[in-house]
């Protein structure tokens, strides 16, 4: 019976003496396991005179009881004490500076192409978008640029084969969606793209580069739309107060064909080191639809008529930003294209 007891103490002891979860589990193991002290204790009872057996079976299960809930007990207690001690570990000073996580910016050209987009949405417009691995049919042929045709020269192209090249021109997204409409008027869509051409790098050229094009198809639509439709556009890109200034030029697929200029935003007109003292900034390319063209994807030239334009997104860019290098915008140097954040 002694034994009982003592086995009993030493087990809250050791309870109270454990400091730690795992340290707990040992003894719980020690003690209550199978090969515990306290099971051990209740072999010991078939040695017993039989009419001491029950007196000390009870003594032996109060034993465990009373073991088994001071465990309990120590237990609840060590695993407040554990959340405690990760409380304290991991306790964050909330009034540490963070780390500066750095965004990416928006790129200036896709921001001169969003500009555009949005101008032209407001106005009714479309936006189309097709491959820049193209077909000479879509790129040449349709845009009335057959295969001997000299003007093929004006661009130097990027041939994959005899028929398939990178396109020199967005007009060949143009022709795409003539051909889709099957005839059908009227046709307002503007197709911004990247488009390739055999340039020597320099600080004006690139061999990659980013057009957006216009496109204007039904009844009655005349030189004025066009010179309208790009003031608008220039006073809501360059600053109220532009004025256009077309000159004859030529394009196989537009006739007439025109250059189109804008007064110089910088010198409003008087002539500066950006307009070279002219006082104009020629921007874009345009002109009326060639009726060719028209007859060549199925409309009917003297029922509908249409104009179109092309301008060039980095040249847009270097004019609004002063930019005087276009080799900035594919370099992709950090520094530059962190002078666009506008979250800064
Ligand atoms: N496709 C012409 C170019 O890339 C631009 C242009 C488009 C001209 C539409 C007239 C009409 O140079």
């Amino acid at each position: 019976m002694d034994k009982v007891l003592e086995v009993q103490a030493e087990a809250l002891q050791a309870i109270a003496d454990a400091d730690s979860l795992q340290a707990l589990q040992d003894v719980r193991v020690r003690y209550l396991g199978r090969k515990g002290s306290i099971q051990a204790l209740m072999s010991e009872m078939k040695s017993l005179p039989k009419e001491e057996k029950p007196a000390f079976g009870q003594k032996v299960n109060v034993c465990k009881q009373v073991v088994t809930e001071a465990l309990e007990k120590r237990q609840t207690e060590l695993n407040e004490l554990a959340l405690i001690n990760r409380m304290e570990e991991e306790k964050i000073d909330i009034t540490l500076r963070g780390n500066d996580l750095h965004l990416g910016t928006t790129h200036p050209l896709i921001m001169i192409q969003q500009e555009i987009e949005d101008l032209f949405i407001g106005m009714g417009y479309k936006i189309a978008e097709g491959p820049e691995v193209e077909q000479d049919f879509y790129n040449f042929e349709l845009a009335n640029i057959p295969k001997d045709h000299p003007a093929r020269d004006m661009q130097d192209t990027f041939y994959i084969d005899p028929n398939t090249l990178l396109r020199t021109h967005t007009t060949a997204m143009q022709m795409r969606e003539l051909e889709k409409a099957k005839g059908q008027t009227p046709i307002k869509l503007i197709c911004p793209g990247k488009v390739y051409r055999r340039d020597d790098d320099d600080a004006t050229h690139s061999h990659q580069f980013m057009q957006c094009e216009g496109l204007v198809v039904g009844e009655h639509i005349t030189l004025g739309d066009l010179k309208g439709t790009l003031e608008f556009m220039a006073n809501k890109m360059f600053g109220e107060g532009r004025k256009i200034r077309f000159r004859p030029s030529y394009f196989p697929f537009t006739e007439p064909s025109v250059e189109v200029d804008v007064s110089c935003p910088f010198c409003n007109g008087k002539g500066c080191s950006v307009c070279k003292g002219s006082g104009w900034i020629e921007i874009l390319g345009a002109g009326m639809v060639h009726p060719h063209v028209l007859e060549m994807n199925g409309f009917d030239s003297e029922k509908c008529s249409g104009f179109a334009f092309g301008i060039g997104l980095e040249r847009v860019a270097m004019l609004k930003y002063g930019i005087d290098d276009i080799r900035n915008f594919y370099i992709n140097d950090t520094r530059f294209l962190k002078m666009f954040d506008r979250f800064d």
